[in-house]
């Protein structure tokens, strides 16, 4: 099925003739092959590393300007995923999603977003200078989340907005819930427009029949993975793939070169370079394990009094099409702790760490990575934590409906670089926010900078702070004060 030879590992393999003719260094790292590291440093890390942790030269190739094996390393992530063009990004999804964004819109242009997106794609906001229009997600009371945008809010947005240069979305979210995307990518394309998909937490998704439909085979038009979450990469490598008549691949190169560093770690590129040959030639074996394990691990979950793992009943909600079962939800909710309490009882009682919490649950991220071991440590503590808890608390309250978006006064870029001073939050009724406010669960913003604060926004986080729920994102923690644009 694939058109190249996935057993090769070009950049590596340069690398390794690299470290194969000795050869001398002068050329930076200054610590030159790990002679001038630090003892301790060295010690733990081993000398390895420090003899593939290059620079730019003819023989490892260029990552601004690729023509040898960095070039043909990301033509094989191209094959494997059946992406026009894959790019390697070593700033992470954050910076794909910031390259993503300034590669189809530019100031003024308006981009259909979620209201829950990551910062990243505020940050690609600010630098595009973009006027986003945000779309309400599915939100799931029972368990505190949000789910994805449903095609009908997406039609009716766009139908609103038919001026939008594109539209971006979320594949799956950070609990492995994915929205319809193939039909969302049939009526973005309807408006003859692109799709962007941030599919921080799908790099697996296309080499495993029993996951979500991966971006691209949707049909969208670019999307950025985070390789490093979820398959075998090192932390900040991340992938960028185009498939599009509306992107222009050379375009997503030179915005690339314009964020990225021209000191990229040869270290982390190599990594992405064998975590692609992994996926591409193992995946599905390994990921058709990995899904067993999480099933075992579910199931046991379940049978705990006070806990509760979803799985695919979660599914034909608003927003949830399809699931991902490598992500194990842990709702601590009737148990009556919150999933900050458990999170913290796991790590200093147990010495196992969560990948987040939030206010009924913790979620665990699967990988072919865990053990039946590790996961029989995980299910031990829980059910001795049941026992300790169950039937002694009342379940945790259920949170409140949050307030409707506020009017846009100023766009994100406007407003990020205008002057703001601080102003008591209950006086703010009118003044214009210079900072995020999000309200936990379901951590989503009520006020984003550029909107207007309402007396519904201050009654809202007035009861939110009355029954003990969560509200940050102002720069005072107590979010007594909020910063206000100056006028
Ligand atoms: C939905 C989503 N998008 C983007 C990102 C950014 O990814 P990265 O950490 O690879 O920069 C994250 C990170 O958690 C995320 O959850």
């Amino acid at each position: 099925m694939y058109k190249m030879n996935q057993n090769e590992t070009p950049l590596f393999n340069a690398l390794m003739e690299y470290v194969n003719r000795e050869t001398l260094p002068f050329h930076v790292p200054g610590h030159k092959k790990g002679i001038g590291i630090d003892k301790d440093f060295k010690d733990f890390i081993g000398e390895n590393p420090f003899k593939i942790d290059v620079t730019v030269f003819k023989l490892v190739d260029s990552l601004h300007h690729p023509t040898g094996p960095i070039k043909k390393a990301q033509e094989l992530v191209a094959d494997a995923y059946g992406a026009d063009a894959s790019f390697f990004s070593i700033h992470g999804t954050s910076g794909a999603i910031q390259a993503m964004i300034l590669s189809v819109v530019k100031d003024g242009d308006k981009i259909l977003v979620p209201r829950n997106v990551h910062k990243s794609v505020t940050s690609g906001i600010i630098l595009s200078g973009a006027s986003p229009v945000f779309m309400e997600p599915e939100i799931d009371k029972k368990l505190g989340i949000a789910h994805g945008v449903t095609p009908e809010t997406v039609a009716k947005t766009l139908e609103e907005n038919p001026d939008a240069k594109a539209v971006l979305i979320i594949n799956p979210t950070y609990y492995g819930v994915a929205t319809d995307i193939k039909k969302i990518a049939d009526i973005v394309h309807s408006f003859d427009i692109p799709l962007i998909v941030d599919e921080a937490h799908g790099p697996h998704l296309a080499f495993s029949e029993k996951l979500p439909m991966s971006a691209l085979e949707a049909g969208a038009d670019i999307c950025a993975q985070s390789t490093h979450k979820i398959i075998g990469s090192l932390t900040q490598g991340s992938l960028l793939h185009v498939k599009s008549k509306y992107v222009d691949p050379k375009r997503v190169q030179q915005i690339m070169n314009l964020l990225q560093t021209t000191s990229p770690s040869y270290i982390l590129m190599a990594s992405l370079d064998c975590a692609r040959r992994q996926i591409a030639l193992e995946g599905k074996e390994l990921l058709n394990n990995a899904i067993e394990l999480c099933k075992y691990t579910r199931n046991e979950i379940n049978k705990i009094p006070g806990f509760y793992c979803f799985g695919d009943e979660v599914l034909g909600k608003p927003g949830s099409y399809s699931f991902d079962p490598t992500k194990l939800t842990i709702s601590s909710r009737e148990l009556g702790i919150t999933g900050f309490e458990l999170d913290m009882i796991l790590s200093e009682k147990y010495h196992i760490q969560m990948e987040l919490s939030d206010f009924y649950n913790v979620l665990a991220v699967g990988s072919f990575g865990d053990t039946k071991e590790g996961m029989d440590i995980l299910i031990s503590a829980l059910k001795e934590i049941s026992e300790e808890y169950y039937g002694k608390r009342e379940p945790v309250q259920d949170f409140l409906d949050i307030p409707t978006i506020p009017k846009k006064i100023l766009e994100p870029r406007e407003a990020f670089y205008s002057d703001k001073t601080s102003k008591l939050l209950k006086d703010s009724v009118g003044d214009i926010s210079g900072e995020f406010l999000l309200a936990y669960p379901p951590g989503i913003p009520v006020l984003c900078p550029g909107e207007i604060i309402t007396k519904e926004v201050i009654d809202y986080v007035h009861d939110l702070k009355r029954a003990n729920l969560y509200v940050q994102g102002t720069e005072d923690s107590t979010v007594k004060y909020i910063k206000i644009v100056s006028k």
